[in-house]
């Protein structure tokens, strides 16, 4: 399974250091290519030689080697592997990664690396339990990063509990879970999907053309990156994505409990049509004819899920997606649809009849986020839904370096 997979390994300093040597042995053992980079504090705990000797590889460790520049540039070796594993992760790596610091060749390489990264955290108790350690960790999770460890133990400081760096069997059975699974897996989704339907009596609704293909298809993408989701939909004739938690609903009041039922999540992806108003006063008996005029029907103005749980300042997801159905200046007015309703990213369709969105198998994107806008081509929703889930992959993959 790891045969051929490329890892970077990180050896920050810590006396666990000693336990990436049998991390290299094992993932040489499975063929994996294994380019390890030591800090100069891992350097007090293992030589370069023994590691080079197991990894038989290079040994990376100085940001201005200029024959390593030469070689291999630190921006080419933050993207040649991948996944990065940080084993062990000392409390000041963990922090250097939270602030986005990068003076030396490990922490550079982590601000600049586009694929996942994996922490096996290793510290004394007390530096574990230290809020600043807690805050750093609770924020690189939130982007992403996955963790193994610590466990609880006696460590070399001669205190007891948690702090340990996770076994070598148990990194590696993580780097395994991490190319069985997914990039997405550690993540929880949201995703909405199809119409909502706003009951006039017992007999008789308000609702629109959606037919949840598109938000369907996002929960079967982000499911299949390894994403545990849960998919709030109304009511539609499709079948639930395989392996996702299927919510079905039917009026948007109905939504947007579920969605917050649903909550803590990761990634947020509102794909629903959700209907705008719904009758003011929904009749508990069927409306007759009874010669008169019609009755009139009063509307009241349905709850924004999007914006509502954009806005909220408790468990908002790091990424919320949206969509903008619009009939003319599309681009415009999703833009400032995104502004208006707080999300992050915003995919704006056409849903004039002529695009056939509304019930069709294809959709044509606009893709929104903050300074970027970009004009996808007209694909099928499940394309639409990978290209999607691609970049969310992306984005919580990559920390590029500002320059
Ligand atoms: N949305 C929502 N709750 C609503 C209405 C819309 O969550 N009550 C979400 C949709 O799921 C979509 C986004 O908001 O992600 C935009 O929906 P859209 O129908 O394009 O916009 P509206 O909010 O209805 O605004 P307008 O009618 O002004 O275009």
């Amino acid at each position: 399974m790891l045969a051929g997979k490329r890892i970077l390994l990180i050896v920050s300093g810590g006396i666990a250091a000693y336990k990436s040597l049998e991390i290299i042995r094992r993932l040489r053992e499975r063929r994996a290519q294994v380019k390890a980079v030591l800090t100069a504090a891992a350097e007090q705990f293992v030589t370069p030689l023994s590691v080079s000797a197991l990894s038989e590889e290079k040994v990376y460790s100085d940001l201005f080697s200029l024959t390593d520049e030469a070689e291999m540039g630190h921006i080419q070796l933050s993207r040649a592997a991948d996944l990065a594993v940080v084993a062990p992760a000392s409390a000041d790596i963990l922090a250097k990664l939270r602030a986005g610091l990068a003076n030396d060749l490990a922490s550079t390489l982590l601000l600049a690396t586009d694929k996942p990264i994996l922490a096996a955290p290793a510290m004394n108790l007390r530096m574990w339990e230290h809020p600043a350690t807690q805050e750093n960790l609770a924020c690189l999770k939130e982007r992403g990063l996955r963790i193994v460890g610590p466990n609880e133990g006696n460590m070399a400081c001669g205190e007891s509990g948690f702090g340990r760096m996770a076994e070598p069997a148990e990194i590696l059975a993580a780097i395994e879970a991490h190319f069985t699974e997914g990039p997405l897996a550690g993540h929880r989704a949201l995703v909405t999907s199809g119409p909502t339907h706003e009951p006039i009596d017992p007999v008789r609704y308000i609702a629109n053309r959606s037919s949840g293909k598109q938000g369907h298809a996002i929960a079967a993408a982000l499911r299949a990156a390894g994403a545990r989701v849960t998919l709030v939909s109304g009511p539609t004739c499709l079948a639930d994505p395989d392996g996702v938690t299927a919510v079905s609903v039917v009026s948007a009041r109905e939504m947007l409990e579920a969605c917050q039922a649903a909550l803590p999540v990761e990634i947020a992806v509102f794909a629903a049509a959700v209907a705008d108003w719904r009758i003011a006063a929904e009749s508990g008996r069927k409306l007759k004819k009874t010669g008169r005029p019609p009755p009139p029907l009063q509307l009241a103005l349905n709850p924004d899920i999007l914006a509502s749980i954009s806005q909220q300042r408790e468990q908002r997801p790091a990424l919320i997606v949206g969509f903008a159905a619009e009939t003319e200046r599309v681009v415009a007015q999703a833009a400032a649809k995104r502004l208006r309703k707080g999300c992050d990213w915003i995919l704006a369709n056409d849903v004039s009849p002529a695009g056939e969105v509304f019930g069709g198998d294809c959709n044509t994107i606009h893709f929104i986020a903050d300074g970027e806008s970009e004009a996808w081509p007209r694909l099928d929703k499940s394309a639409v839904a990978e290209r999607l889930v691609a970049r969310i992959v992306k984005h919580f993959c990559i920390r590029e370096i500002g320059t």
